[in-house]
């Protein structure tokens, strides 16, 4: 998934743009570009890497002009190269455009262009849209005919922004979301309400195939077929709009130590209707759970939760695979859709599946602006405020409140989770995190770390391998415990590094069986219990808390493990290689 950017006012574009692109770069940073209108010209500076690395050298945040566009790139067709990095000019130069998706028929319309004469320079899908804009332009002398003949033509998903030598600025969306912000004289398009949080509040939710036109004379909204839309304009909520790292080094650790106060936030954060969600998911005949990485991870801790508490059968699905699998999805199903972001292309494409069987969608969102938020019937908040570390840390806390919340309600309180003492636990260990990142230190040459776990701390293993992955770049795999002596035990040697999630509760026992059998062929196991054990080479000691609390806690160390195991290996955890925040594309 790609930023992409646009500005029509009076100010310098430059600066604005480089602006924003600094703030929505977690969407993607293999490179970036800015495009301007000045003195009736196109000018482009585009290059590989980070804003701030390439605003260095190519000064973008002093391009001149009051009109321009920008991009950040997560890169899907093409190396990492000047070439392929956005903007994308038109053969005449009269038009560059920036994009967010992928053009399926790319190909054919290249081909297409490319024997009428178009000259092609990059190795991406997004190029043909800068041509196909010329020669419709050409052909009809309208950029507003333009855009229509250019959207009929174009398949896949895509949000694109184009600005034309005339000093016009056109966007359009189909399956990507895009958002314009109202400014004083000012006009903002945006992949994220983050992009122009700095100048306005009051925002236009560009539904899908729909695009907007902003000229001298204005801004008009059109759907695909050119009929006229009149927009209706939104207040940001504030608590979108702020996303500062405030003294810590990284949004990561921010992002980390703030989960004493989210996981209250959520606890505490106000369901309206409830009855009705209550109603709906007691009722359903079939519940489905869904997600994508970390948040399928919730998913899996929230089938156990509400089978255990509930009583109620809801099975877990990894989002992406759900076009695959055999269900019984019909129109007596809900499925529970859970994504920090709201705009993974996975979860919204099994969205659609599940409305194609005419199954209800309740969602479990952070960003109450976004697409699955807009798709849903009914939508629980996570309220834990922008989430900018690639790595879900805090959204995953939220994310299990909520599940606990939800088995509570569903067993008419079979289980009463103390959140307050859930937060101060936290609190304890985010105050022994040095005594982590001493553990961390040992982690540093790791080729390979196991991370195991038993009943419901199995989701929480995956989720620290995933962490321990995502940000540190080694091989982590979360086992259940239970399965090493079946195959995995065979990894074993001396040496080998394994976390064991292990708070004294019915698994515990268990589980220390099997850091035995690890010990016996050298095994270091690092510990995260609230019990200490000789066995542990390390231990990261967690508060005692009412059992069936553990998960929250547990996964805290886990998240600091990873952390500090990245500024070990000299890694970014904000912005690691090859992933982006959510990833809109299939
Ligand atoms: C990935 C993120 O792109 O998407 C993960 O790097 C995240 O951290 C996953 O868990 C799912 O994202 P979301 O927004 O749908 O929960």
């Amino acid at each position: 998934m790609c930023s992409i950017i646009g500005y029509r006012g009076s100010r310098p574009a430059g600066k604005i743009i480089v602006d924003s692109l600094k703030k929505m770069e977690y969407r993607g940073y293999d490179s970036v570009g800015v495009s301007t209108l000045h003195s009736g010209r196109i000018e482009t500076r585009k290059g590989v890497g980070k804003v701030s690395e390439v605003d260095s050298s190519l000064h973008m945040n002093s391009m001149a002009g009051t009109v321009g566009i920008g991009h950040t790139r997560w890169a899907t067709h093409g190396g990492v190269n000047t070439a392929n990095a956005h903007p994308h000019c038109s053969n005449s130069k009269k038009i560059s455009i920036v994009h967010n998706g992928i053009i399926e028929n790319y190909q054919s319309i290249k081909q297409q262009l490319r024997a009428e004469g178009y000259v092609f320079k990059s190795q991406t899908d997004s190029e043909v849209i800068a041509n196909l804009l010329q020669k419709n332009l050409e052909l009809t002398g309208s950029i507003r005919e333009s855009m229509l003949r250019t959207l009929a033509r174009l398949e896949g998903s895509f949000a694109f922004i184009a600005i034309f030598e005339g000093g016009t600025i056109a966007a359009a969306r189909y399956r990507e979301p895009l958002i314009i912000g109202l400014g004083q004289s000012a006009y903002y398009l945006s992949s994220d309400v983050l992009g122009f949080s700095d100048h306005t509040d009051d925002a236009i939710f560009l539904g899908d195939k729909e695009l907007v036109i902003i000229s001298s004379s204005g801004m008009e909204v059109l759907n695909f077929d050119g009929e006229s839309i009149q927009p209706n304009v939104t207040k940001i909520a504030h608590e979108l709009l702020t996303a500062e790292k405030g003294d810590f080094s990284h949004f990561t650790l921010k992002e980390i130590f703030e989960q004493k106060s989210t996981i209250l936030r959520t606890a505490d954060a106000h369901w309206y209707d409830s009855d009705r969600l209550l109603d709906r998911l007691n009722n359903c005949k079939n519940l489905y759970l869904t997600g994508s990485g970390t948040s399928y991870h919730a998913a899996l801790i929230g089938s156990f939760l509400l089978s255990k508490y509930a009583k109620k059968r809801a099975e877990p699905m990894i989002a992406s695979e759900m076009q695959f699998l055999p269900t019984f999805i019909d129109d007596d199903s809900v499925l529970l859709a859970i994504s920090q972001s709201g705009e993974s292309a996975d979860i919204l494409s099994a969205v659609n599946l599940a409305k194609e069987e005419g199954a209800g969608i309740v969602s479990i969102v952070n960003s109450m602006t976004s697409s699955l938020f807009r798709e849903s019937s009914y939508s629980i908040g996570l309220h834990c405020g922008p989430e900018v570390g690639v790595a879900a840390t805090k959204s995953f806390t939220s994310q299990l409140v909520v599940m606990y919340r939800l088995a509570q309600e569903l067993s008419g309180g079979k289980i009463e989770p103390d959140f307050t003492e859930v937060s101060l636990a936290v609190s304890k260990v985010l105050s022994s995190s040095s005594k982590i990142e001493e553990v961390a230190k040992g982690l540093e040459s790791a080729s390979d770390i196991y991370v195991l776990g038993r009943g419901i701390h199995f989701p929480i293993a995956l989720e620290g391998s995933l962490k321990i992955k995502e940000i540190s770049y080694i091989h982590a795999e979360g086992l259940p415990g239970g399965e090493l002596k079946h195959g995995p035990l065979a990894l074993m040697h001396d040496g080998i590094s394994v976390v064991l999630v292990n708070p004294d509760d019915c698994t515990h026992a268990d589980t220390l069986t099997g850091a035995h059998e690890i010990k016996a062929r050298g095994g270091k196991i690092i510990g995260i219990s609230n019990a200490y054990n000789e066995l542990y080479d390390s231990w990261i000691e967690i508060p005692t808390v009412d059992e069936a609390m553990f998960p929250i806690v547990e996964s805290v160390p886990l998240q600091l493990l990873a952390y500090y195991t990245s500024l070990e290996k000299k890694a970014d955890p904000d912005y690691p290689r090859n992933l982006a925040k959510c990833v809109t594309v299939r």
